[in-house]
C-alpha cells in the first residue's frame, strides 16, 4: 500500500495529535503518502463544497508542531449518516477516487464500528484507542487515560486545600461513561476515601459510613470520586422519603439521580458540609503526558506498519508495555472490566 488516509472520530483525547505526526512520519519513512481526512467520518463522505474542508495533504512538516498539544488538528465529529452501509461504500468510493488504499481511524469503540464496517466492505482500516476513558477491553491504555488522569489528580489537589481549610468533604465527578477506571485510578492516586464507578454496585448508605468513618478517625474532610456513569450500579434510593424526612420540595425527587442531587443527600444524610465539583471539558484538553506521546508514537507507527503490509482489520493496544495489535471483529461488544486490584487496594487504602 502506497497511500493511507488518517482520521481522529469521536471525543478527542490528548495524543491523538502525537498517534497523527507517527502515522505522518512512518508513512513518509516508507516513501508513502497520507491524506489527513477532517471532522471524523463526515470527511470520507466528502460532501463539502471545498474538498480542503474535507481533507489535506499531509507532509512531514504539516504534522511539525503538534506532538506536545491536545485536541486533534484534523479535529473530530460524531457522524452518524455513516452507520448506513449506503454512505460506507460510498466513503470508499471517495477514498479510492483519491488514491487511497488504507485508512487509520483512531477513536474510541463507536469509530471501531465504522472502520470494522470499512474492513468488511474490502477497505483495509486499523483503529488507534483514542479517548480518555479507557473503555476498551483489549488493551491496557487508551491515548488520553494517562493525561486526564493527571489533570484530574491536579484537580483534587486544589479541592482538597480549599476541603481541608473549611473541614468539607467534597464529591468529584470524572467522565466515564461505561467505564470507571478514571474514577478508579484517580481515587487511588489522589488518596480519595471512596470510589463510585459504572461496573460496581454501591450505595448512598455505604458513602454516608465512609463519611462518617473518616470523621471518627479524626478525618476533617474527604474526598469521595463519582464516575459519570456510575448512577446504573448505585442501589435503590428512596428520595421520595428523603425529601419528606428533610423537608425539601418535591421538585428535588423528579428526574435522575446526578453528581449536585448526591451531594445534598450525603450533606443531609452526614451532617458534614458537602461540595460537588463536576471537572467536565477540563480533563479532555491540555497538553498530553510523556506516557500518552509515546503511545501515541508507537501506535501510530505500528497501524502503518499493518496497512503497508496491506493488513487491515486490526486495532492497536498496548499490554504490558508492547505494542499489539487483535482483530477489529474479537472486541466487538465486549466491556472492560473494572480492575480487581484496584478496587480492594482502595478499601485497604483509603480510610
Ligand atoms: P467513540 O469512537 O469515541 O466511541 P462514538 O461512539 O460517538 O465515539 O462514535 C464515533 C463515530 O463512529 C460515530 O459518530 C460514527 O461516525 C462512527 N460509528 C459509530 N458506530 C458506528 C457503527 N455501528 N457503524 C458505523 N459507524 C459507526
Ligand atoms: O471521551 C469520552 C467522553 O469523555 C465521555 O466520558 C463523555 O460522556 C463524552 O465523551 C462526552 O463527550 P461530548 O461532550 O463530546 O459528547
Amino acid at each position: 500500500m502506497k497511500r493511507i488516509g488518517v482520521l481522529t472520530s469521536g471525543g478527542d483525547a490528548p495524543g491523538m495529535n502525537a498517534a497523527l505526526r507517527a502515522v505522518v512520519r512512518t508513512a513518509m519513512h516508507y516513501d508513502m503518502s497520507v491524506v489527513g481526512i477532517k471532522r471524523g467520518y463526515n470527511g470520507v463522505l466528502m460532501k463539502s463544497e471545498n474538498p480542503s474542508d474535507d481533507y489535506i495533504e499531509l507532509t512531514r512538516s504539516s504534522v511539525a508542531e503538534i506532538v506536545h498539544r491536545g485536541g486533534t488538528m484534523l479535529m473530530t465529529a460524531r457522524c452518524l449518516e455513516f452507520k448506513q452501509r449506503e454512505n460506507q461504500i460510498k466513503a470508499i468510493e471517495n477514498l479510492r477516487s483519491i488514491g487511497v488504499e488504507g485508512l487509520v481511524a483512531i477513536g474510541g469503540d463507536g469509530t471501531f464500528a465504522g472502520a470494522a464496517k470499512l474492513t468488511e466492505l474490502g477497505f483495509p482500516t486499523v483503529g488507534i484507542p483514542g479517548t480518555i476513558d479507557n473503555d476498551l477491553p483489549f488493551t491496557d491504555f487508551t491515548l488520553g487515560f494517562d493525561t486526564a488522569l493527571n489533570t484530574i489528580c491536579e484537580a483534587v489537589n486544589h479541592i482538597r486545600e480549599t476541603n481541608t481549610s473549611h473541614e468539607r468533604a467534597s464529591l468529584v465527578e470524572v467522565m466515564g461513561r461505561n467505564c470507571g477506571d478514571l474514577a478508579t485510578y484517580a481515587g487511588l492516586a489522589c488518596g480519595a476515601e471512596m470510589v463510585m464507578i459504572p461496573e460496581a454496585p454501591w450505595s448512598i448508605a455505604g458513602a454516608v459510613e465512609k463519611l462518617r468513618v473518616a470523621r471518627t478517625k479524626g478525618k476533617t474532610n474527604a474526598i469521595l470520586v463519582v464516575a459519570e456513569g456510575a448512577w446504573e450500579s448505585m442501589q435503590p434510593f428512596d428520595i421520595k422519603a428523603f425529601c419528606d424526612q428533610f423537608g425539601l420540595p418535591s421538585y428535588f425527587a423528579e428526574g435522575e439521580m446526578n453528581t449536585q442531587k448526591l451531594c445534598v443527600v450525603l450533606e443531609k444524610l452526614s451532617g458534614q458540609e458537602t461540595r460537588a465539583t463536576v471537572l467536565g471539558y477540563i480533563q479532555r484538553g491540555g497538553s498530553p503526558s510523556a506516557n500518552d506521546r509515546l503511545l501515541g508514537c508507537r501506535m501510530g507507527e505500528r497501524a502503518v506498519d499493518l496497512l503497508r503490509n496491506n493488513i487491515g482489520g486490526r486495532v492497536i493496544g498496548i499490554h504490558n508495555n508492547a505494542i499489539i495489535d487483535v482483530p477489529i471483529e474479537e472486541i466487538k461488544g465486549k466491556r472492560r472490566q473494572a480492575n480487581p486490584e484496584f478496587m480492594d487496594l482502595m478499601n485497604v487504602l483509603s480510610l
